[in-house]
């Protein structure tokens, strides 16, 4: 059969992770989708970084034309983050029929209903599992594991970096500085942390989150925000004695037939089994009118984990390329749907 070509736009923390899982899960790959999987040419800053991952320097570029106009590469992974230079690179792949692969949370929080349009018009796929919680399935999980049901609330851990960072301070004792240097240095943490800090990353997760589980359309702009930077080892040593655990909590919630979506520093008692989640591990509350309540838990950042993510997207991507039915994927009408209130949506149904 026919190699499936992957064009790889990044090569830091989740590029490397991806290249190593398409390298090390052949095996598994080809028995999923029936032909073998290659790395096509990868888009870096700076050809001449040292890098630790196994990759021939001719397939290393730093002119992202020679990925997205390469008839070769039929699936471009958007791994190299920030917001313009990448949606430009994604709208130019899909107008060249590329499907996209995504982890870039940053990017859907902000042109996710644009990109998914762009994609269905050109009949691609866009997926982006890999931008919420890291490696758990949350986004399938809502929008095909939960799909016949009404979400009523979404309670979590959604940013690694901030939950690892609380964690060492709470039961180490130790300063934010240097465990936040620390959560840099694991790969964890953005190339700008202040997002992570500051409660950004995780309210554009819960955009993500809230448009999906929710069938509307919520912009950043309506998350309530609040990040960890003044927190202190003796808030968290007295929340310890009182009995509470401190964790950045990201809610979204139906309120009065509109949505309401907060993050911001929130007490839990120890009992709490969001209490429990520690270090740069996610978890993500689900209730539903009929299902009641249900747990999402897993590594939420790190490389091996986030291309975890990714690739078993690529691998959903050549499914649909050999069934014939890309972009249909299924975010795409939650997405259009635009409906900010219930009594919109009983109007529009
Ligand atoms: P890194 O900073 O480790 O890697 C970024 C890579 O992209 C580098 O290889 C860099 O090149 C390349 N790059 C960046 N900008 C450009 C550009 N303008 N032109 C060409 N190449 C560029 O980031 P991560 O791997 O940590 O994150 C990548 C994406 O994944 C981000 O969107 C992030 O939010 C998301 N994500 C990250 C997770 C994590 O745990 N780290 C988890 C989930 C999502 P060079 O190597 O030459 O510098
Ligand atoms: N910086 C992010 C975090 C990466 O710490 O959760 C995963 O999205």
């Amino acid at each position: 059969a026919q190699d499936v070509v992957v064009g790889l736009l990044g090569l830091g923390t989740v590029g490397s992770g991806v290249i190593q899982i398409i390298n090390d899960h052949q095996r598994e790959l080809q028995h999923q989708v029936g032909r073998p999987v290659k790395i096509g040419k990868v888009l870096v800053r700076d050809k001449t970084k040292p890098r630790d991952i196994a990759i021939n320097e001719d397939q290393l570029t730093e002119d992202a034309a020679e990925i997205l106009n390469d008839p070769n590469i039929d699936v471009v992974i958007e791994v190299m983050g920030g917001v313009q230079e990448a949606r430009e690179y994604i709208l130019e792949a899909l107008g060249n029929k590329k499907h996209v692969v995504t982890a870039n949370k940053d990017l859907m929080a902000l042109y996710g209903s644009e990109l998914l349009k762009v994609a269905a018009d050109n009949s691609c796929d866009l997926f982006f599992e890999a931008s919420v919680a890291g490696g758990i399935p949350i986004i399938r999980g809502l929008t095909e594991g939960l799909s016949s049901d009404r979400i009523t609330e979404m309670m979590g851990i959604v940013n690694g970096t901030t939950n690892y960072i609380l964690t060492k301070m709470d039961q180490e004792g130790r300063d934010y500085d240097e465990v936040l240097k620390e959560a840099q240095a694991l790969g964890f943490a953005e190339s700008d942390p202040t997002s992570d800090v500051e409660g950004l990353d995780a309210a554009r997760k819960m955009a993500i989150l809230g448009t999906l589980g929710f069938s509307t359309d919520i912009a950043l702009e309506d998350v309530i925000v609040r990040g960890i930077t003044t927190v202190t080892t003796e808030d968290m040593e007295y929340c310890r004695q009182l009995g509470y655990t401190l964790k950045l909590i990201g809610l979204a919630k139906r309120k009065e037939g509109r949505v309401e979506v907060t993050v911001q520093p929130m007490l839990l008692p120890d009992s709490h089994p969001l209490a429990a989640v520690n270090d740069e591990y996610n978890a993500v509350y689900v209730y539903g009118e009929a299902i009641g309540e249900t747990m999402f838990y897993g590594p939420g950042a790190g490389s091996l984990p986030t291309a975890t993510a990714i690739v078993s997207d690529l691998v959903a991507v050549i499914k649909n390329y050999v069934l014939g039915v890309n972009g249909h994927s299924i975010p795409t009408p939650l997405f259009e749907k635009q409906l900010k209130s219930d009594e919109e949506v009983e109007a529009k149904y």
